[in-house]
C-alpha cells in the first residue's frame, strides 16, 4: 500500500454526515484497483455548516471527483459551478467531478435507478408506475422514468401535500407524462406496471405501506432499500411470484455511473458487485 502512494495518485472521496456506514470506499477503491487507474477513494466527515469550506478544501486540494450524501446532495448546489440538467430537475447531485478547477455536479442516482430496471426487464417507456414516498429518491425516480418516457406516474405520501407540490412541478417540467399525487387507499396496484418504494418504511421495522395480497395481475416491485435485503414488501412480492428487486443495484449502478462520470471509461461492474455483496452479507 505505502509504496504505492507516491505524487501521481489521484484523490476521490465522499462527503456526508455521518459517513462511518458508506460502502462507497470499498466499491469505488475495487474499481480503481480493477482498473489500474492509479488513484484512492476516501470518506470526509463534513458537518453541515463546514459545505462551503469543504468545497473551498477540494478546489485548494485539486482533489479529482467526489460523491455527496445525506445531508449535503442539496445544500452543495450553490457552491458548484455547474450542474447537469437532471441534476437541476431533481434538485440533488450526488457526483461531482473537477475540471481542470470548475466542479461539475451531476445526479447519478437517476440513471443508476434506471439501469437497475434492466434486472427486471423493465422498460419505463409508456408505462404505469407507482412511487410511494415524496422524498429526494422519490424525485430521482420521477426524474428518471418521466426521462423514459413512462405513460402515468402517482405518487403517494403520508403528508399528500408533498406529493401534490411534486404532481404540480413535475408535470411541467413533464408534459407528456401524467403524474397525479393520489392516496395510497387509491393505489391500485393491479392498474401497474411497476410499484416503487421510496419511503424508509421496512428499513427499521418489519412494515409494509402496501399490502400486495389484495390485488391481481401484479407486475414489478421495487424496494430501493438494501438493508435488510428483502424487506416486508419484497418478501411478499416474492410469495406472490412478483418480479422483485431491492435498492442494491440502484446503489451499484450508481457508483458505476459516478465511476465513468469521472474517469470516462467503462465500470467494472462485477467487481464493484462483489464488494458491496461482501459488505452487505
Ligand atoms: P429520501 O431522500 O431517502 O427520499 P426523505 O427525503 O427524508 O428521504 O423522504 C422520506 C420519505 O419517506 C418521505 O416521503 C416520508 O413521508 P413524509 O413526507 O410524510 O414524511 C416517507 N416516510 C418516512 N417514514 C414514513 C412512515 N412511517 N410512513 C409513511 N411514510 C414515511
Amino acid at each position: 500500500m505505502i509504496e504505492k502512494i507516491n505524487g501521481n495518485k489521484k484523490i476521490y472521496g465522499i462527503l456526508g454526515y455521518p459517513i462511518k456506514h458508506t460502502l462507497s470506499p470499498k466499491m469505488q477503491n475495487a474499481a480503481f484497483l480493477e482498473t489500474n487507474i492509479d488513484a484512492i477513494y476516501l470518506p470526509f466527515l463534513v458537518n453541515p455548516e463546514n459545505i462551503s469550506k469543504a468545497l473551498d478544501g477540494i478546489r485548494s486540494l485539486n482533489i479529482s471527483g467526489f460523491n455527496v450524501t445525506i445531508p449535503h446532495k442539496t445544500t452543495v448546489i450553490e457552491f458548484l459551478d455547474e450542474i447537469s440538467p437532471i441534476a437541476k430537475i431533481v434538485g440533488a447531485v450526488n457526483t461531482v467531478k473537477n475540471f481542470n478547477g470548475r466542479l461539475i455536479g451531476t445526479n447519478t442516482d437517476v440513471w443508476g435507478f434506471i439501469r437497475s430496471l434492466e434486472l427486471l426487464k423493465f422498460n419505463p417507456f409508456n408505462k404505469k408506475i407507482g412511487i410511494l414516498g415524496a422524498g429526494g429518491s422519490s424525485r430521482a425516480l420521477l426524474a428518471g422514468l418521466s426521462e423514459k418516457g413512462a405513460s402515468e406516474i402517482l405518487i403517494c405520501n403520508r403528508t399528500k401535500e408533498k406529493a401534490e407540490r411534486l404532481e404540480i412541478e413535475f408535470s411541467k417540467i413533464y408534459p407528456k407524462t401524467k403524474i397525479k399525487a393520489v392516496s395510497i387507499e387509491k393505489i391500485e396496484v393491479s392498474y401497474l406496471d411497476l410499484l416503487a418504494n421510496t419511503t424508509s418504511v421496512g428499513m427499521h421495522r418489519d412494515e409494509s405501506l402496501i399490502d400486495l395480497s389484495l390485488s391481481n395481475n401484479k407486475k414489478n416491485v421495487i424496494d430501493i432499500i438494501y438493508n435488510p435485503p428483502r424487506t416486508k414488501l419484497l418478501r411478499q412480492a416474492e410469495n406472490l411470484n412478483i418480479p422483485n428487486l431491492n435498492g442494491l443495484y440502484m446503489l451499484l449502478y450508481q457508483g458505476c455511473e459516478a465511476f465513468e462520470f469521472w474517469t470516462n471509461l467503462d465500470a467494472p461492474e462485477h467487481i464493484m458487485k462483489k464488494q458491496l455483496l461482501k459488505l452487505i452479507n
